[in-house]
């Protein structure tokens, strides 16, 4: 039985859910969101589809949104998200669910996992030993999602409490989810740059322009932070306080496997 899974990235958690999750499926297509966002609208041709990715601002990123909107999918179909996050989702699922019934779409099962956070303008990169420990309750939770998903079983939609839900991903999310694509105007290089390119290329939505060897943003930016995760220099900074602050990409993940997350 065919699987497609759609994921979205910027420090590949999202990926390496993914690709653990193939693994186990078999039979199963690897699509990046960022590559079919452009399209009027998105059909799977499989028996299950899937779409895996991180939670931002206690909700879904913009362009996971903007994609399940998108989605047209029959009812034969077996449709499961996971989100991952470094703290807690929130109502994030709940956000999936309502979008994809709007479109007469049943979400089956909505799956969450915490992995190490990435979120550098608030904290640095988890010690080793605590991202141990998260990569190896991954490691199981994705057993028991293969299993799930490979018995086409419906699961509850995983959330936090009706309150908590309410208050970040309605409230919060609702008014600040807005100002996500100009969020970028608090990027900004320092002199450790030494104009390589990698970030423009590195970014999934092409937010990024090389002007005279150095990055500009153009604030239509999904706020995933790959640019400044993957930057080799550490060259890229937001507000004051990132400098010094460790950076984060998940270990299995490389940084050609961001690069070619990036649309056409
Ligand atoms: C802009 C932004 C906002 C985030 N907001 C949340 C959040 O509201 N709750 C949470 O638990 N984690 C949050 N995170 C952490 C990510 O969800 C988490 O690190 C995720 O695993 C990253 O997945 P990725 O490696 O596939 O990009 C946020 C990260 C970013 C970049
Ligand atoms: S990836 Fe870093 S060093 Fe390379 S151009 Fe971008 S900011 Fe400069
Ligand atoms: S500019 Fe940076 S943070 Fe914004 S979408 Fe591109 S890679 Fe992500």
């Amino acid at each position: 039985m065919k699987s497609i899974l759609y994921y979205f990235t910027g420090t590949g958690n999202s990926l390496k859910i993914a690709r653990d999750l193939a693994a186990l499926l078999g039979d199963t297509e690897l699509i990046p969101i960022a590559r079919v966002a452009d399209q009027q609208s998105i059909a799977p041709n499989a028996e299950r589809a899937g779409i895996i990715f991180p939670v931002y601002m206690w909700g879904l990123p913009l362009i996971v949104a903007n994609f399940a909107r998108k989605l047209q999918v029959p009812k034969s179909i077996y449709v499961f998200a996971i989100a991952n996050y470094g703290g807690f989702p929130a109502g994030t699922l709940l956000q999936m669910k309502d979008i994809l019934a709007a479109s007469q779409i049943i979400l089956s099962a909505g799956f969450g996992i915490r992995m190490p956070g990435n979120y550098t303008p608030l904290y640095g990169a988890k010690s080793p030993e605590v991202q141990q420990k998260l990569f190896a309750n991954e490691n199981t939770a994705i057993k028991n999602i293969a299993a799930t998903v490979k018995a086409g079983q419906s699961a509850a939609i995983y959330a936090n409490n009706p309150l908590i839900d309410f208050m970040f991903s309605n409230f919060i999310y609702k008014h600040g989810s807005p100002r996500i694509p100009e969020g970028d105007k608090t990027f900004w290089v320092d002199e450790k740059c030494n104009s390589c390119g990698i970030c423009e290329k590195a970014c999934p939505v092409r937010n990024i322009k090389m002007n005279d060897g150095k990055p500009v943003w153009l604030h239509h930016c999904e706020q995933c932070v790959s640019c400044l995760q993957w930057c080799p220099q550490e060259a890229i900074q937001v507000g004051k306080n990132t400098a010094t602050r460790k950076r984060y990409h998940h270990p299995d993940i490389n940084l050609q496997d961001i690069l070619d997350q990036q649309k056409d």
